[in-house]
C-alpha cells in the first residue's frame, strides 16, 4: 500500500483525482490529511472538520471487473468496511443510512464520497473519500453529527483506526472481486438504517412521502413500499430520508 501523508490540503479526493489525470495510480494509493481546507461532501456539499481531530482520507482503488451499472457495489463495500471497523472498536448501534452515511445511535459519524473514474464507458478506478469523526467534540449547527469520542469518551488513535479501515476495505474488495455480490448486498441491506420501519422521506419536489424501506435494487436505488401500497425506487437525487 502506498500512503501519502499530508499536513493540510484542499481535499484528499481532489488531490487523488488530480493524480489520475496524468496516470492511473497504484492500487490502494492512500492520501490522508490532518486538515482539509476545502473538504467535499455528497451532492456538492462541504465537509468541514476541526483540524487534526478526525480522519480525512481517500483511497484509490482500481476497478476492473465491475460494469458501470454495478458501481453501487463500491459504496456497499466501503460502508461495510467502515461498520466492520467501528464494530471492532466497540462502537454500538451501527447503521448505514442509504446510500452511505454511517450512523451510531442515530447520529452521523462518518460520510463517504465515492468518485468513479470512467473511461470509454468502462470503470477504471474509484476514489473513495472517507470522513470519519474521531476525536472532535463540538459540532456547530450539526445536530445530527457525532464522533467516536463523543459516543464513548475515549480518545482514539487515528492511525490504528485507519489501518483497520484499510484492512477491511481490502477484505470487501477481495470479496467483490471473487464474485460474492449477493453476500455483500444482503449484508449491506441488513445494516440499513430504518429498514422495514415506517419512515418519512422528502422528495426533490419538496413533497413528503411515507413508506417503508425494503432494500435496494441491483443498481443501488432505494426500494420503498409506499402508503399507496406500491413499490417505488428512487435514486440519490430524488429522495432524502428524514431522520
Ligand atoms: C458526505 O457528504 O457525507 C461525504 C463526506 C466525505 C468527506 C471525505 S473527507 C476525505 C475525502 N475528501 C473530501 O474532500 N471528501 C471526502
Amino acid at each position: 500500500m502506498y500512503v501519502i501523508k499530508l499536513g493540510a490540503i484542499g481535499s484528499t479526493n481532489a488531490y487523488l483525482k488530480e493524480l489520475t489525470l496524468t496516470s492511473i495510480p497504484q492500487d490502494y494509493t492512500v492520501v490522508v490529511s490532518e486538515h482539509q481546507t476545502n473538504g467535499r461532501g455528497q451532492m456538492g456539499t462541504k465537509w468541514e472538520t476541526e483540524a487534526g481531530k478526525n480522519l480525512t482520507v481517500s483511497v484509490f482503488k482500481k476497478i476492473l471487473k465491475l460494469n458501470i451499472q454495478e458501481q453501487f457495489y463500491i459504496s456497499m463495500c466501503v460502508s461495510l468496511a467502515i461498520t466492520e471497523t467501528l464494530g471492532k472498536f466497540q462502537i454500538k448501534q451501527l447503521r448505514i443510512k442509504w446510500p452511505n452515511d454511517i450512523l451510531s445511535a442515530n447520529k452521523k459519524i462518518c460520510g463517504i464520497l465515492i468518485e468513479n473514474i470512467i473511461k470509454n464507458n468502462k470503470m477504471v478506478g474509484s476514489i473513495i473519500g472517507i470522513g470519519l469523526n474521531v476525536n472532535q467534540k463540538f459540532f456547530n449547527d450539526l445536530s445530527q453529527a457525532s464522533s467516536l469520542s463523543l459516543l464513548t469518551g475515549i480518545i482514539y488513535s487515528k492511525e490504528e483506526i485507519l489501518s483497520e479501515i484499510l484492512k477491511q476495505i481490502q477484505f470487501y474488495f477481495d470479496l467483490l472481486e471473487s464474485g460474492k455480490k449477493s453476500f455483500i448486498k444482503n449484508k449491506y441491506e441488513n445494516q440499513l438504517f430504518r429498514i422495514n420501519k415506517p419512515s418519512t422521506f422528502k422528495l426533490n419536489n419538496d413533497e413528503t412521502l411515507s413508506g417503508i424501506i425494503k432494500g435496494i435494487d441491483n443498481v443501488g436505488k432505494l426500494i420503498i413500499w409506499t402508503e399507496d401500497e406500491i413499490l417505488r425506487t428512487f435514486d440519490l437525487k430524488e429522495i432524502k430520508l428524514l431522520y
